[in-house]
């Protein structure tokens, strides 16, 4: 009868033990998450900082002009620019425009196949000045010419 009383005893004490390591364990990996998540909010501030600060740098930049170059766009900045920049460089990057070098011609049926095929709109009297732009600041260049030789030893020759 005592013995079961005590075997009962240490059952209850045995289960106690359980119950508060339980305890102790939840209690652990609660501070364990928080830790973890604590860590990681605090190494944020400084992306988030940037984010910031480069979004009203850009808003300040957005037409900067550098050496000449419309840092935005990397268009030439020359007569004509807010034009090409305004309609041109919506759809797709200005690099475009200054991989191909075409004539006033190419230029305008380029255009026209924009506005037939890509949504392109009417430019009204941009036309002429973005043509103008484009012709004047990335000039047709034939391709497959050769660089001008220098630095060449001719042979003397004999007769
Ligand atoms: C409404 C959108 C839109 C606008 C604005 C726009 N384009 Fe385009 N353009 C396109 C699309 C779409 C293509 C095809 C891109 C491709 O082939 O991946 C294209 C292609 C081009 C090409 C390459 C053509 C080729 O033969 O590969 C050039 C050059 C070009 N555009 C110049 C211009 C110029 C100059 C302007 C300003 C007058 C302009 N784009 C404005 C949509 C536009």
């Amino acid at each position: 009868m005592k013995g079961e009383t005590n075997t009962s005893i240490h059952v209850t004490k045995l289960i106690r033990l359980i119950r508060l390591s339980v305890v102790l364990l939840f209690a652990f990996i609660g501070s364990m998450i928080f830790f973890v998540f604590s860590l990681s909010f605090n190494s944020n501030p400084q992306p988030i900082e940037t984010a910031v600060s480069t979004e009203v740098l850009d808003d300040a930049d957005w037409d900067k002009i550098e050496n000449g170059i419309h840092v935005r766009t990397g268009l030439i900045d020359s007569e004509g620019l807010m034009a090409v920049v305004s309609n041109c460089t919506n759809c797709h990057s200005a690099k475009l425009l200054t991989q191909n070098r075409m004539s006033a011609d190419q230029w305008n049926e380029t255009i026209k196949w924009m506005q037939e095929t890509q949504n392109l709109w009417d430019l009204g009297g941009n036309q002429e000045i973005i043509v103008k732009y484009l012709t004047t600041n990335y000039p047709y260049k034939k391709k497959g010419r050769r660089a001008i030789l220098s630095n060449i030893e001719w042979y003397e020759l004999e007769d």
